[in-house]
């Protein structure tokens, strides 16, 4: 590994951002065990993501870029020949998806579509990996 700093990202967000942010974060366990260093790179790094109903946000077997937190809307989960007509899962508020691809850096093992107008806030893979991925070691290692 680079001993070369990591250059965090930090994408400027309005003050109604970042309550909007915390709001989702919070109804979210992934990020209940990080400190709040990596709580604010997580926050610096979110970018803001609007998708029309029936857009695709993620495509099953696409490469995994992203991790996402709803904002607003729902969200719905398919695979392929499994649920045509059943989704697998409803997204809400809070609600996270897309971090199977991050966690195993598989392709992505499903398709989350928008069934209405949603807002959502996408994390990057490498600031992923530094923080929720990091928080959750960092806690299996006490145990
Ligand atoms: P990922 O594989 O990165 O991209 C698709 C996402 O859909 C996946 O991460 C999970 O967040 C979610 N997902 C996949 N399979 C299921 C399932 N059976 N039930 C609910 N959510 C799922």
């Amino acid at each position: 590994a680079s001993k070369a700093p990591r250059v965090k990202k930090v994408v400027p967000k309005t003050d109604a951002q970042l309550k909007d942010i915390e709001k989702a974060i919070s109804r979210c366990f992934l990020f209940s065990s990080l400190c709040e260093a990596q709580r604010k790179e997580v926050v610096d790094s979110m970018e803001e993501r609007r998708y029309q109903s029936g857009d695709a946000v993620i495509e099953e077997g696409g490469p995994g870029d992203f991790f996402y937190v709803t904002g607003s809307g729902e969200l719905e989960v398919f695979i392929a020949g499994k649920n045509n007509d059943e989704p697998l899962r409803t997204l809400k508020s809070g609600d996270a998806f897309g971090e199977l691809a991050l966690m195993y850096n598989s392709p992505r093992t499903a398709t989350v579509k928008a069934v209405t107008g949603c807002l959502v806030w996408a994390l990057d893979r490498t600031t992923f990996r530094h923080t929720i991925l990091e928080a959750g070691q960092q806690r299996r290692q006490k145990y």
